[in-house]
């Protein structure tokens, strides 16, 4: 029998923006460490303030960056990975996040169009910018998951139809895949520092197999890899032509029996088709997950597993 897929389109999306990502509190605390790092310049110090890198790459990288935790404390960023982990985990079933750089963009700041392919699966750029600032631009743009030629062969378009725009709002995080094409708009206005884009930002990928319940991931790791090589063997065709992670998370009961599985994030793109269906393999790993049997326990466990195409990452 054909199995049921539980999915939502969200599951493929290339990216997300989730508006008022940390608590209000958090948020304002790192907000505030920023103004109070800009103010009164005067006093400024060379160990506090000489820290701004000013990262110029030509057609490619302008703006400063700096290591978080000189500015908004080690603690705080902390807070920020934590809950940036715990998102990540049970919306996009990956687990590791990068320490990130807290950049700023004043006039004349920009990034140039590129991609990031071999640096995570997913960037996040979470952003401290002031919604009532003195500059414009600072949007991070990128270039829609699409055929721009044959999709639109006798359609005029410009750059609203071809490119995804998205404002750097404060406390709005976003996450998009990391091989879109993306940049920074460059930004305009105000020379004052706290009106600039400043963000921290970073990239995501899998940190391996996840359990919460009765069965440790140790007693879970041999059924898991009986599973996934059956998987990988019943779609060598396709795997071989696959890049990307798909993720699943199911339920285990206490008889060891899977009673729950579906997929919580399919970013896999076929290397030799503009597009392709996505629920056969889907389909495919849920069904044999199924009848995967796992130990007896105590409690109910829950498991999220992330299956990569393509190889790994190259850094
Ligand atoms: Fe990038």
């Amino acid at each position: 029998m054909q199995p049921v897929l539980k999915t939502t389109e969200s599951i493929s999306a290339a990216y997300r923006v989730v508006d008022d990502f940390l608590p209000s509190n958090l948020a304002q605390d790192l907000r505030s460490s920023v103004d109070t790092h800009f103010a009164e310049p005067y006093k400024h110090q060379a160990d506090t303030h000489q820290v701004w890198n000013y990262w110029f790459v030509p057609n490619r990288y302008t703006y400063l960056r700096t290591s978080p935790e000189r500015i908004l404390g080690h603690a705080n960023v902390q807070r920020f990975l934590e809950t940036l982990r715990s998102w990540s985990l049970g919306a996009l079933g990956l687990g590791q996040i990068s320490w990130p750089f807290l950049s700023l963009y004043v006039p004349g700041c920009h990034q140039g169009l590129h991609n990031d392919a071999g640096n995570g699966r997913f960037a996040f750029v979470y952003s401290l910018t002031l919604d009532a600032r003195r500059t414009l631009g600072g949007s991070t743009i990128f270039l829609k998951d699409a055929d721009f030629i044959r999709s639109r062969l006798r359609v005029p378009s410009s750059s609203e139809h071809l490119c995804q725009s998205i404002e750097p709002r404060f406390n709005r995080l976003i996450v998009f895949d990391d091989r879109l094409v993306h940049g920074v708009e460059r930004v305009e206005g105000s020379m004052d520092p706290s009106h600039g884009r400043l963000v921290l930002h970073g990239h995501i990928r899998e940190s391996g197999p996840t359990a919460s319940g009765g069965l440790s991931i140790g007693l879970l790791s041999q059924g898991i890899r009986d599973a996934v090589s059956d998987f990988l063997d019943e779609n060598l065709a396709s795997a071989s032509v696959c890049h990307g992670p798909l993720v699943v998370r199911f339920e285990i009961s206490t008889s060891g029996t899977v009673t729950d599985c579906r997929t919580v994030l399919d970013r896999v793109i076929y290397e030799n088709e503009a597009i392709a269906d996505r629920a056969p393999l889907q389909a495919s790993l849920v069904n044999r997950l199924e009848r995967q049997t796992f130990p007896r326990a105590s409690s109910p466990t829950i498991v999220t597993l992330p299956v990569t195409f393509g190889g790994p990452l190259s850094t």
